[in-house]
């Protein structure tokens, strides 16, 4: 029987237990800032590829705990396999970053398939099934999904947008379509999360990188609804599962996101008051977060100081560490080796 005693110190966290030294791991840690995902990426056709490789993705996915020690690994994939599952064309182009066929008026959304296409995800389960042979006990696996919002923003754009005004624009004018898609990108990612248990990983968490941009309103209805029947849909077929939901930039909007998402956990960005998130946000739920990804980039003396003050901000509640956003690709390993020593050695969380 697994006891709170012997439980990978991640999922200890997740359950609401303050570790005295905050378990660590980094979004987007696996990636091209790593000589050893760069030698694997060239030798692989596309990048879609990579993901749909499941010997190559559970390697990369291993690939930053054997360097580096982290309490998770995360599974290499992207959120948009699920895109790419529902019948949309997706590519990624060095340099450009994704591209989609654009779903521009109503008429475009019925070339989507009504539900996800597992097959098209078999090598992401058989890649989880790989990975769990080759992770060390104390290790959580981390799979993931894009909440519905952040992936309609590249399905409606057909690519990255600064602003992600096609999709908002679609929203009001489209608003019963919109609505559609949202329930379609719910079902298929309770689905897709709840098939990432089923073949192994420990926890999951749902990127919702464009949280932020929305008002008040339609930050409710395209965020904290949709990822909260994402929540009790996942439940429902698994009533333990262990969810961090990450709604980016969402300010003071994460009170209302707290209150009505019942996720395990809340990553932060790097954003966040630190103040702001211990008293209002670390009270209710155990935080994950929220190193600025520059100052990991910048290293030296403004990265240890912005490592302290997080944890201290979160030293006596529930708290895992991690950055506000990705690693970035031009980040030195040096500074990713500091980090994690200062995590593990800091005098603010010697109990
Ligand atoms: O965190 C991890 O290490 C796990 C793997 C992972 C990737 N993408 C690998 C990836 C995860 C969790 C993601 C999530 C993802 N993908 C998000 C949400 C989180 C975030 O970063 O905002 C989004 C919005 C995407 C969509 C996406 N994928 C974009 C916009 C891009 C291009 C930008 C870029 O960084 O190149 C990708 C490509 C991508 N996904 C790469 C990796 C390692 C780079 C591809 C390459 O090697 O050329």
């Amino acid at each position: 029987m697994t006891t709170a005693l012997t439980m990978k110190p991640l999922l200890r966290v997740l359950e609401g237990i303050r570790e005295p030294v905050p378990p660590i791991w980094l979004m987007r840690q696996a990636g091209r800032y790593l000589p050893e995902y760069r030698a694997l990426r060239e030798k692989a056709g596309s990048f879609l590829d990579l993901c749909f490789d499941p010997k190559c993705a559970a390697e990369i996915t291993v690939q930053p705990i054997r360097r580096f020690g982290f309490d998770a690994a995360i599974l290499f994939s992207d959120i948009l396999v699920v895109p790419h599952a529902l019948g949309q064309r997706v590519t990624f182009t060095e340099g450009e970053g994704p591209q989609l066929d654009a779903i521009e008026d109503v008429t475009s959304l019925r070339r989507l398939r009504h539900e996800i296409n597992h097959e098209q995800l078999e090598p992401v389960y058989e890649a989880i099934g790989r990975v769990k042979e080759n992770l060390p006990t104390a290790v959580a696996l981390l799979g993931f999904c894009g909440a519905p919002w952040t992936l309609a923003t590249y399905m409606i754009a057909g690519r990255g947008t600064i602003d992600q005004r096609p999709a908002r624009l679609f929203a009001y004018r489209f608003p019963q379509a919109f609505a559609q898609l949202i329930d379609l990108l719910v079902e298929a990612s309770a689905s897709y999360l709840t098939r990432q248990f089923v073949a192994g990983v420990d926890a999951v968490q749902i990127f919702d990188t464009w949280a932020g941009i929305l008002p008040a309103g339609e930050f409710h209805s395209w965020c904290v609804e949709p990822c909260a029947r994402i929540v009790a849909a996942v439940r429902n077929k698994i009533p333990k599962a262990k969810i961090i939901g990450f709604p980016r930039g969402a300010g003071t909007g994460l009170t209302s996101y707290v209150q009505a998402v019942p996720v395990d956990a809340i990553g932060l960005d790097w954003t966040l008051d630190l103040a702001f998130a211990r008293d209002h946000i670390q009270r209710k739920r155990p935080v994950q977060g929220n190193l600025d990804p520059l100052a990991l980039l910048a290293g030296g003396g403004a990265l240890d100081r912005a490592t302290d003050a997080i944890l201290e901000a979160f030293a006596d509640g529930p708290f895992v560490f991690n950055l506000g956003h990705g690693v970035l690709p031009d980040t030195p390993i040096a500074h990713v080796e500091r980090l994690v020593s200062r995590v593990r050695g800091a005098p603010a969380h010697a109990s």
